[in-house]
């Protein structure tokens, strides 16, 4: 493990925890196995007659999930729990998971510190790297293709509607003016030439995120999961999001007030759970996290 992989703290892991309510001898699901630092938690508390499932499409960080939970494994010996790991896109989970089955079911939305820290992987305007962005590397469309095949205007609506970036027609011109683009730091740079410089964020942040959601299907991935999530669990089984935006957060918001509607959810988050500033102040990365937890009726 680099040193930069080691670096990646789970965030809200307490309060994570809290929630899940790990039941010994029950299935919890992770969809985000990431480097497994929830996953780690849950499957040192599930027991021997328990069931890890962990879903994880993006097949560097599957490999290091199944590393370090083989470990945990062997640790625990005879106390371990049954582990399945499974590298599909977790919108394909009722496939994978029987109905009623599950007690508890986690997702941690977005890219991970895997992702924004090898700048190989395209993820982050702050170090040159070639433009893919894909979590699952096997298929799909990058960036790069995104940006130099797609239309002005249909572009300059991407970025807008993912990355809520006012100045989106601008950006798109200065894309489509800059073609071909090859490499993030070249459309960090073209971005930034393009836009006056913000406050608090880099001016390419809002356009990356839009890349990033777009290449992924970030927030159908979501809805999918959100519609899948009330047949896979049990009664009182409990099902807690991480969101990291105000996109991914809305829909978690409005799928769980509709389902509590329906009698689906019971709302255990008025208001979505944060980091405290001291895990701000040890994982900066937490300071946009919100959780929110709901028990299926
Ligand atoms: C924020 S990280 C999770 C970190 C993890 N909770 C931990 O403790 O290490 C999100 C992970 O979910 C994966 N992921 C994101 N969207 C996915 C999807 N739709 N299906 C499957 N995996 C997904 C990403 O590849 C990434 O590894």
């Amino acid at each position: 493990m680099t040193q930069q992989k080691a670096r990646h703290v789970p965030v809200l892991f307490q309060e994570v925890m809290d929630f899940i309510r790990v039941r010994p001898g029950g299935t919890t699901v992770d969809c985000t196995l990431g480097l497994a630092g929830h996953a780690e938690g849950i499957v040192r508390q599930l027991g021997s007659a328990g069931h890890f499932i962990g879903f994880d499409r993006d097949p560097e960080a599957l490999g290091l999930a199944r590393t370090r939970l083989s470990r945990v494994c062997e640790e625990l010996g005879s106390e371990a729990p049954r582990v399945t790991l499974i590298g599909e896109a977790f919108s394909t989970i009722a496939e994978h998971v029987a109905q009623h089955s599950v007690d508890g079911l986690l997702a941690d939305f977005g890219a991970s510190s895997l992702h924004f820290d090898e700048a190989r992987r395209g993820f982050s305007f702050q170090a040159d790297g070639p433009l893919d962005m894909r979590m699952d590397t096997r298929s799909g469309s990058t960036a790069e293709q995104v940006v130099n095949e797609m239309g002005e205007r249909e572009l300059a609506n991407l970025i807008y509607e993912y990355g809520e970036e006012r100045r989106s027609r601008t950006v798109a011109r200065a894309i489509v003016r800059g073609r071909p683009v090859t490499s993030t730091a070249q459309l960090a740079r073209i971005v930034a030439s393009a836009v006056p410089p913000m406050k608090f964020i880099h001016p390419a942040t809002r356009t990356f995120q839009a890349l990033r959601i777009f290449v992924n299907q970030e927030l159908q991935e979501i809805r999918a999961l959100f519609e899948a999530a009330p047949q896979l669990l049990k009664p009182s089984g409990r099902f807690v999001v991480i969101s990291f935006h105000s996109l991914e957060d809305r829909i978690a918001k409005d799928s769980i007030r509709e389902g509590a509607q329906k009698g689906i959810w019971k709302v255990l988050t008025r208001k979505p759970v944060t980091a405290t500033e001291d895990e701000i102040n040890r994982n900066p990365r937490s300071r946009s996290a919100k959780l929110r937890a709901a028990e299926r009726q």
